[in-house]
């Protein structure tokens, strides 16, 4: 139906949330019991929390207390657990805290959930905003419309997205295969002086990447030379093993980082809508005027089941990244056996893959996949810009945290028989 008002150009410029477009091909696919579709597409945990964590969420849903405005940078309990955690996972300097309560503010989710939008006015600029805010709030604080942020491709999508919706100007950093690492001197050729922020994910999504910290040091340097912000979104960032960087502990982090937080992957949780952004509070003070219209207060029973959860989980969170890790390894060593299929890098919840088929889109693929084999992933074209050669369009992002170990192992027989049936379609 036709509508007689304008829309804002830059939200309808954005690209289309691709998970919708990935279950469109799927729909093709004639699904039946012995023959299932497989979910691969969204990045989303393969089992439920702990039946103590859901019953924790129902206690405090049932709270009356629960029930009303929190305060805006989150409850005090969430953000305290949240900063010993940090220092528990980056390690501290002399016994004191790397990061303090004040540098932590609870958000509905770390991202933006860009097909949820909501119309607030900031001054008197309208502005298209989220429900989901860390990412979206950050770059709203830091940028105005023209300003440059530099992200490495490929890209998380919603990243991408969220950037052509504030009308910010998006500068790719090309990071190639096998190891998919961005460089800090090819990075540092593309900072002007319109440049703002350059923005990490690590573990990366799509490729599974996980970045070194010597190599997030170098970036930590060139940020803090180059004076703009680095934006390090680390959602995947408890299925590794080890110490992710030492920037927290080891520099002057509150001058350049802002380190963003999902809880919604290591809890399984992602309906509850919590993440965190974690910065300097001299840059909290501008996110608190955008968290006011944005989301006044984070949903109230999460917090508190996650203040619970940070200590009383860490077994099960420990678990599951093992069993990440090893799942991993069976899925390289399943697609070894499959012709032409190869994992080029993988970690945390992503594989990305090689497709064996010259000449075809990573798109063209994808859909065959979906429609003829059942195997729902995405196309490497929804998280990088125009290949300039087909052959560079080579790669598939696999979720393979969605589903057990099971129903992945189904994966090699439908890849064969895509092989089989490809010089048919
Ligand atoms: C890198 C990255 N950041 C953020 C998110 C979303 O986090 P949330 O559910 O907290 O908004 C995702 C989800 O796929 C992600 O991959």
């Amino acid at each position: 139906m036709s509508i007689v008002y304008a829309c804002n150009e830059n939200v309808a410029h954005s690209a289309a949330p691709p998970i919708p477009l990935a279950g469109a091909w799927a729909r093709r696919f004639p699904a039946s019991p012995d023959n299932p579709l497989i979910n691969l597409s969204q990045g989303v945990p393969g089992a439920p929390p702990p039946p103590e964590l859901l019953s924790k969420l129902g206690e405090a849903a049932a709270d009356p207390k629960t029930t009303g405005y929190g305060a805006l940078q989150g409850d005090d309990g969430i953000r305290s657990a949240l900063a010993r955690d940090i220092a528990q996972t980056y390690g501290n300097k002399g016994g004191a805290l790397p990061v303090n309560v004040e540098d932590v503010v609870v958000t509905a989710g770390c991202n933006l959930a860009s097909r949820r939008l909501l119309i607030c006015s900031i001054a008197t600029t309208p502005l298209m905003l989220p429900r989901g805010q860390a990412f979206y709030a950050t770059l709203l604080a830091l940028a105005a419309p023209g300003d440059e942020v530099i992200l490495p491709t490929p890209w998380y999508f919603n990243h991408q997205m969220s950037l052509n919706q504030l009308g910010l100007s998006l500068v790719p950093l090309r990071c190639a295969p096998p190891s998919f690492l961005p460089s800090p001197a090819g990075c540092a050729q593309l900072v002007t002086p319109r440049t703002k922020a350059i923005v990490l994910v690590s573990p990366n999504n799509p490729t599974g990447a996980i970045y070194p910290p010597e190599l997030l040091r170098q970036f930590a340097e060139l940020a803090q030379e180059r004076k703009v912000a680095l934006i390090v979104d680390e959602t995947y960032r408890e299925f590794v093993t080890g110490r992710p960087h030492d920037l927290f502990a080891e520099t002057d982090w509150r001058s350049y980082l802002i380190h963003l937080f999902s809880f919604s992957k290591s809890y399984a949780i992602p309906g509850h809508r919590l993440g965190a952004l974690v910065a300097s509070p001299s840059f909290q003070q501008h996110v608190y005027r955008l968290l006011d219209c944005l989301q006044i207060c984070p949903a109230r029973p999460a917090q508190r089941t996650v203040e619970w959860a940070i200590d009383a989980t860490r077994p099960w969170r420990e678990g599951v990244r093992e069993e990440l890790a090893r799942r991993q390894d069976v899925f390289r060593e399943m697609l070894d056996e499959v012709e032409g299929w190869e994992v080029e890098t993988g970690g945390a919840y992503f594989a990305y893959v090689k497709h064996p088929y010259p000449g075809a889109s990573s798109e063209l693929v994808a859909s065959r996949l979906a429609e003829h084999v059942g195997i729902v992933a995405l196309p490497g074209t929804f998280f990088s810009p125009p290949f300039d050669n087909v052959d560079d369009d080579a790669f598939i992002r696999f979720s393979i945290a969605n589903v057990s170990e099971n129903v992945l192992r189904r994966v090699p027989e439908r890849l064969r028989r895509l092989n089989e049936l490809w010089p048919s379609l």
